[in-house]
């Protein structure tokens, strides 16, 4: 509390303030002191607004410098890593990226599927980056891309990845549309302007030839950021898809940077898949490397994998065609691949709040055939390709699951075989992606 008191000598009223303890010794005194008036009732009726000011000032200094202090401690603290870094020149003191990573989610284009995933009205799949979650959603045949998170009090609209349902948060039932808001008992909201406005976070979403890209805030445009090259191929791919065969998760106890890079190199694939993915002779192959994606193709010699792909030429309409295996990986979270053209699977890694955990969203997508007399006959095939898949999958997330996150940096690797060009390039994206974003 101040107090008001006159002077020896000199005219008038003042108000002295004290100042708080840990602020003397910056401001070298005890309290502070200003005149009010020379009336005395005047000074009197003065003393709470001028009161006021001298704390607000007095608070907004000590705020002030706890935020310094803060500052100075995050760069101390970064410094001490930096240092211990060097001296041991160990993984176990790299500083922790997720922050870039975060960053990187917001700033670029991802596939997250094809539109043949949302024939359904109403249908939806969530996909989760981090502690994100991004609801795309079909309303009317139109999709539209908003957050797993009611604006009225956080909610999540829904709880299993994937459904058919309107956008109705279970809580106090707010409703969206693409266009339009229903909020129960609107009349008791004091902010009419506000209530009006209330919306879910919406994502920017784009339909290339039916494949669906979301970003929340893209540094590029989407044909920047693939490429002419890789634009045309996407163009192609997203012609080509007809129908979704299967959607799965799949649970990789590993980081996802982790996970991407094993689906980045074959050279796993004599010990890791020995009898799935090994014996289709995958061998050196040929990588070609974009700005921000990569593709990974090898011709496979197998004669009964001409045998097959004779057979299935006649049957589907085969708009993007290539011999053997052929794998695009798109920075950062997805991948395209097929065997000799007849289906396509795609995988999105979405990283986990938990460092050491990515759910593998895998979908098999197939082509639409050329007769409906051959649709027995693909079923059996499509089947037993999704389940190779799974099974392929399951060896590499048991396999990631045996690679400790702190063995693993940003930088390039240190023994580099031709196999894994393509780790490099993902590495290099990611330096190159925490300048951009910064
Ligand atoms: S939290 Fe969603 S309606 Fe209340
Ligand atoms: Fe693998």
């Amino acid at each position: 509390m101040g107090r008001i008191f006159q002077r020896k000598n000199r005219k008038g009223y003042y108000l002295q303030v004290a100042v708080p303890r840990e602020l003397r010794k910056e401001l070298k005194t005890t309290s502070i002191v200003r005149k009010l008036s020379n009336n005395k009732s005047e000074s009197f009726s003065m003393k709470k607004e001028i009161e006021e000011k001298i704390k607000k000032e007095l608070r907004d200094l000590k705020n002030k410098n706890l935020l310094d202090k803060k500052e100075s401690y995050k760069d101390e603290y970064d410094m001490r890593i930096d240092n211990l870094y060097m001296k041991f020149n160990h993984e176990y003191f790299q500083k922790n990226l997720v922050l870039n990573e975060k960053a990187m989610v917001l700033s670029y284009w991802h596939c997250i599927g094809h539109e043949a995933d949302f024939k359904e009205k109403n249908s939806y799949q969530i996909v989760k980056f981090f502690n994100l979650e991004i609801i795309i959603h079909n309303y009317k045949g139109n999709l539209w891309a908003i957050e797993n998170s009611c604006p009225h009090r956080g909610t999540k609209f829904f709880n299993t990845n994937r459904g058919n349902s309107k956008i109705t948060c279970p809580y106090h039932g707010w409703t969206f549309t693409p266009d339009k808001a229903f909020i129960p008992r609107k009349d008791t909201f004091k902010d009419e302007k506000l209530i009006n406005d209330a919306r879910p976070k919406e994502w920017k979403i784009r339909n290339i030839n039916g494949l669906i890209f979301i970003s929340y805030k893209p540094l590029f445009s989407i044909q920047e950021q693939l490429g002419d090259e890789v634009f045309q191929i996407i163009c192609l791919i997203g012609e080509s898809i007809y129908q979704n065969y299967s959607s799965q998760d799949i649970v990789f106890d590993s980081n996802w940077k982790i996970a991407i890079e094993n689906a980045l190199e074959p050279y796993h694939i004599s010990m890791v898949h020995k009898n799935t993915l090994a014996p289709l002779g995958i061998s050196n192959g040929q990588n070609k490397l974009y700005d921000w994606a990569s593709i990974f193709h090898d011709k496979i010699k197998s004669s009964k994998l001409k045998k097959t792909k004779r057979l299935f030429e006649k049957m589907l309409k085969i708009k993007f065609d290539f011999e053997g295996y052929w794998s695009l990986y798109l920075f950062p979270f997805s991948m395209i691949s097929s065997t000799e053209a007849t289906t396509f699977a795609h995988q999105l890694y979405q990283p986990s709040p938990k460092l050491d955990s990515t759910i593998c969203l895998t979908k098999l997508w197939c082509m639409e055939p050329n007769n409906k007399k051959y649709d027995e006959s693909l079923k059996c095939f499509y089947k037993s390709v999704s389940e190779t898949n799974l099974q392929i999958f399951k060896e590499d997330a048991e396999i990631c699951s045996q690679i400790n996150i702190e063995s693993w940096n940003e930088k390039p690797l240190n023994f580099e075989s031709t196999l894994e060009i393509k780790i490099n390039h993902f590495r290099n994206c990611l330096r190159k992606s925490d300048k951009l974003v910064n």
